[in-house]
């Protein structure tokens, strides 16, 4: 995992509007710091994520999140001494995705790797403050590194029902691929998930119609140049063809 340097945002954010209820409204969020969780932050983490998401993580996932030599990505956001935001990735190569994932990136992408986002919140109070863009620019950022080339897309799962979530990732971006009915089992409950992908690094989805049709007329388009020099040419030899026929038949009179 590459390292990460405490990263301070010097973004003024007076005059949210749409503040969540009761919200700290952050006057900058050049007081949050980000650096990665450790194995000390296992309470404190397990009680955010039990309280932001309806799925119940086992507690190896904790221990394996907030592990020193962690294989996940796992940022946090943290001001005055508590985590008020983080976020959690970890990156596969697209050859291990599940089924219902196996389609996000073109045929000739299908060695490479691929970025999967387990989660993401940011305490209520402290919401619309730009936490969760601050995480996720920094693990975007982390992702378009010449070193991370081969990452080229980086995708989620969420809730149908979560519009929050989803006006967050859509104005990030990132854009609906794919509807997944019943994906989740909530106490109980069967719900629909959506999957939502942003393409990084020159990642592409699999050709549609549409992308051959854009691809072609891209092509006419840059050869416009060369346009007034085939008329040209080709005037030229109509000319040329059209006086040796007339010349050939004025002989033959
Ligand atoms: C989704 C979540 C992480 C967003 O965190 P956040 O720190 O509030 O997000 P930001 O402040 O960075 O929001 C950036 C933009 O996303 C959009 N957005 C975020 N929350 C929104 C909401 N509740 N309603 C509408 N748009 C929203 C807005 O365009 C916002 O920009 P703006 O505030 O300038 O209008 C947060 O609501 C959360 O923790 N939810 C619970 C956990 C969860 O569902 N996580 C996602 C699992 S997939």
């Amino acid at each position: 995992m590459a390292n990460i340097n405490w990263y301070q945002h010097g973004n003024n954010i007076n005059g949210y509007s749409a503040m969540e209820e009761k919200g700290i409204i952050l006057c900058s969020l050049a007081d949050v710091q980000l650096r990665f969780l450790c194995p000390e932050d296992l309470d404190e983490v397990r009680a955010l994520c039990q309280d932001w998401f309806p799925i119940e993580y086992p507690f190896y996932w904790y221990e394996e999140i907030t592990s020193s030599n962690s294989r996940f990505y796992s940022l946090a956001a943290v001001y005055k001494h508590q985590i008020i935001g983080l976020i959690v990735a970890e990156i596969k190569p697209h050859s291990c995705l599940n089924e219902e994932d196996a389609g996000i990136l073109a045929k000739n992408f299908r060695d490479c790797d691929i970025a999967y986002i387990l989660s993401l919140g940011v305490l209520k109070e402290y919401r619309r403050n730009g936490i969760a863009t601050l995480l996720l620019d920094s693990l975007l950022k982390n992702l378009t590194t010449p070193e991370r080339g081969k990452v080229k897309a980086v995708f989620l799962h969420v809730l149908t029902t979560n519009s929050a979530a989803i006006m967050f990732y859509e104005k990030r971006k990132f854009r609906l691929h794919t509807f997944l009915p019943y994906y989740y089992s909530i106490k109980g409950k069967c719900k629909d998930g959506f999957m939502y992908v942003l393409y990084i690094n020159e990642g592409h989805p699999p050709w549609s119609i549409y992308d051959y049709i854009k691809f072609m007329c891209g092509r006419v388009i840059k050869g416009a140049g060369f346009f007034p020099w085939i008329l040209f040419n080709v005037n030229k030899a109509l000319g040329w063809m059209l006086r040796n026929h007339g010349s050939l038949n004025e002989d033959h009179h």
